[in-house]
């Protein structure tokens, strides 16, 4: 560049820089431990790197063009070689397998200066090779330590691959079922998402992230990016501060107690902040009130996207906010590598600011032990050795198993009878081997997922006949994760063969919902209902046979109204991963009794959501006399979900006596006892999730009617009883007050143990 064009440049950036929104200053940099032989390299590798190099840390690219979102302008692989070998990439994504992990390593390792590793990163999201239910479905289990597990079997077997890092746990609290992306996280509520969030870092992660079958984890997306406006995904966020604290944030907040290396930014903005330009939410929150000493890395293209949102005027500025507000990697936008060198030669981005952020990626680098073997996770014959193994596809299947939810179950339908002569399984989802693998599969092989029909097949009785019909495909065409899903809206070809089969057999497995790929990142919708020709297919069956058993398998809450007003048995099955199948038959046919809850409601209809247990009252919560209009509802609907949070049935009946409590009042010294006896009151041994809310009845800013507190699970033989008691603390009544903290607030609270977030007992106390 010649040197008039340099000044001009310069002048226009410095322009730009007076004129563009203020960012807070960065917490004061890192001051490194000196005892730890970790930080002592990181100063000393530090100390040698020119500032590009230390830019390059802060690079990061994708291994393949338009992977997850559209690829930079100008990107070429040559160009990225070049990059590569000049250390000027710090890290790439969508590389994985060992020997193609080496081969990018080596590039580096083999020509750059100070030969830094690349960090391979990689979105395992329930899943590597071997498929686990998708994250939502698997919250149903209300089970930590599957869920730690899972992420642990996700994490060697990634691991195996050559990859470092995965870009998971999804931490997003989601209220609205239209947003594509729900299938992703654990649900509505903060109390259980938290759990899921610290159990999925603790699988990915293990005790040691230098071992060789860990991965370091990513919390994603920072933040509030599951609050899309009308769901639709990356959208205007704008929430109140106290929703940030309250519900977005304390997911996060543990995922980061639990030692997740890092962070990722999200798309959105908050009311008028996009996150990649947010001091508060990177550098004041996360890094310096939570400590986190790792680092955030921004979500695809999301530092250059806020040219879109009209926040920065172009990549070079974008550039200069995301690094003042504390992105520490830039995700496919260029945007570091080609202008932050210029910020900080000018001094609007002091240097202290890039050496931070590289401390922290050189930190996680050093932590995952890659400086003392690059290669150390590209390990062919291990990969070959573990991937798939007939253990995790145990695991496979009793995840399956444990995340189904039992919506309906009238006349005790199910379990099926497996002396039954004659079975018809039914509908566009039950032969197929791939929607049950669910979107964000990272390795998962297409068509690899056990069919529900293979495991009615594998568990009926020697004598029965499965009779199959597809009646009507769910889509035409491709399907991929890139391309649209279309619809069958009109082919009724097959219905004639379903009706058939319907006519001859004791009873019906329609297996209906969505394709894996109806749901996921840019799959949002306006409509719940199920989609095409399903509800025409339901109801034609149900007019000739109506023992129909509906297996949905679906990766978001469906607004199911008038097939549950019908149909005797409804089984969610989500997207259950590698062992659907035979999951969903051990349900079907009793070999496990169905133990899931809901992490998320079902609305009746789709203009009910955002719709989730722990709302407001509002001043006009219930009408004061029959016939009143003027109180906070829906005129054609009731407020209450079909199915509310926490909901699932089992195939036998539990009892709850009422509350007895430990006393009337607590006190943060005087904690107090909550304690019910559940009974089996039905035939069958089951287990049951007894859930504690909380209702804090007058606060500083008004409070949700209830709130999850705990969850125990039990497993009670017919006619067995046990008492389960809870301890409530000081501590679980405390929220983000009026006065900005976190405290409990003295007064009256109610308290209630239940079945599910509607069906409970109630008690009150106070808190001293
Ligand atoms: C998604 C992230 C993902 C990234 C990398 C983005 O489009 O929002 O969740 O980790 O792509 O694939």
């Amino acid at each position: 560049m010649k040197p008039t064009h340099l000044f001009i440049t310069t002048v226009i950036a410095m322009i730009i820089a007076a004129c563009s929104p203020k960012v807070s200053p960065p917490a004061a940099p890192d001051v490194p431990a000196k005892e730890d032989p970790i930080e002592a390299k990181v100063e000393a590798l530090l100390r040698k790197m020119t500032l590009e190099e230390k830019i390059g840390q802060m690079n990061q690219y994708s291994g393949f063009w338009e992977a997850t979102g559209p690829a930079p302008k100008g990107g070429n692989q040559e160009r990225q070689y070049d990059q590569l070998r000049n250390g000027l990439v710090g890290s790439m994504l969508n590389v994985n397998g060992a020997a193609a992990t080496r081969e990018v390593q080596k590039i580096v390792m083999e020509n750059s200066r100070l030969k830094i590793p690349l960090l391979i990163g990689y979105d395992v999201i329930h899943g590597y090779k071997t498929m686990f239910p998708i994250p939502l479905g698997e919250t149903a289990s209300w089970d930590l330590n599957l869920m730690e597990q899972t992420a642990r079997i996700a994490a060697t077997e990634a691991a195996a691959g050559g990859v470092h890092w995965t870009f998971a746990p999804m931490v997003d609290i989601s209220r609205d079922a239209r947003w594509g992306r729900i299938m992703e996280g654990a649900g509505e509520d903060t109390y259980l998402g938290s759990l899921v969030a610290a159990a999925r870092v603790k699988g990915f992660q293990g005790s040691d992230l230098s071992a060789n079958n860990t991965v370091a984890a990513c919390a994603k997306h920072f933040a509030a990016y599951g609050f899309a406006e009308s769901g639709r995904d990356y959208n205007t966020v704008d929430i109140s501060e106290h929703t940030l604290h309250n519900i977005i944030l304390p997911p996060f907040k543990a995922a980061a107690d639990a030692g997740a290396a890092t962070f990722m930014n999200s798309f959105n903005e908050i009311g008028g902040l996009p996150s990649s330009g947010s001091a508060l939410l990177q550098r004041d929150i996360l890094k310096k009130d939570w400590n986190f000493d790792g680092f955030v890395v921004s979500d695809w293209g999301s530092i250059g996207e806020m040219v879109g949102h009209g926040f920065a005027a172009d990549t070079s500025d974008a550039a200069r906010i995301a690094a003042l507000a504390g992105s520490d990697m830039d995700m496919e936008s260029r945007a570091y590598i080609v202008h932050l060198a210029n910020w900080v030669k000018n001094k609007t981005v002091p240097e202290a600011y890039v050496d931070d952020a590289v401390r922290r990626i050189l930190r996680i680098k050093f932590r995952l032990g890659l400086f003392d073997d690059p290669y150390r996770y590209c390990d062919e014959e291990r990969e070959k050795r573990i991937t798939l193994s007939p253990a995790f596809m145990d695991v496979a299947r009793d995840a399956g198993r444990k995340s189904i939810v039992l919506l309906k179950n009238e006349g005790n339908l199910l379990p099926l009878k497996t002396e039954a002569k004659r079975i018809a399984v039914i509908g566009p989802l039950a032969a197929d081997k791939d929607a049950p693998l669910g979107n964000w599969r990272a390795q998962g092989m297409a068509n690899s997922a056990v069919s529900l029909l293979e495991g009615v097949q594998a568990a009926a009785g020697p004598n029965t006949e499965i009779l199959y019909a597809q009646g009507a495909a769910l889509s035409v065409g491709l399907r991929t994760f890139l391309l649209p899903t279309t619809i069958n809206t009109s082919d009724k070809s097959g219905f004639a063969e379903a009706l058939a089969a319907a006519r001859k057999a004791e009873v019906v497995v329609l297996a209906i919902g969505e394709d894996c790929w109806q749901s996921g990142e840019g799959r949002s919708v306006a409509n719940l209902e199920l989609s095409g020709l399903q509800m025409e297919l339901f109801n034609e069956i149900y007019r000739i046979n109506k023992n129909v058993v509906v297996v949905l398998m679906n990766g978001r809450p469906l607004a199911i109204q008038e097939l549950a007003g019908k149909a005797p048995a409804i089984v969610e099955a989500w997207h259950l991963g590698s062992q659907a199948g035979h999951a969903i038959a051990d349900v079907l046919f009793g070999k496990y009794n169905p133990s899931g809850k809901l992490p998320v409601s079902f609305p009746r209809v789709t203009g009910q959501v955002p719709i989730y247990y722990n709302y407001k009252s509002t001043g006009r919560s219930y009408p004061s006399k029959p016939n009143e209009v003027t109180w906070s509802h829906h005129n054609d609907v009731p407020n209450s979900p079909l199915f509310p949070f926490g909901f699932g049935l089992s195939y036998t009946t539990f009892s709850y006596s009422d509350i007895a409590l430990s006393a009337k009042e607590m006190t943060a010294a005087a904690p107090l006892q909550v304690s019910v006896t559940v009974t089996n009151s039905g035939k069958a041994a089951g287990t049951e999730t007894v859930q504690l809310y909380v209702q804090d009845l007058v606060g500083s800013v008004t409070r949700p009617v209830k709130e999850l507190k705990g969850f125990q699970k039990i497993t009670l033989a017919p006619g067995e009883s046990k008492k389960v008691t809870f301890t409530i603390t000081a501590k679980d009544l405390e929220f983000y007050t009026a006065a900005r903290k976190w405290e409990a607030e003295r007064g009256a609270f109610k308290v209630f143990v239940g079945t599910n977030s509607a069906e409970v007992k109630e008690a009150g106390f106070v808190l001293k």
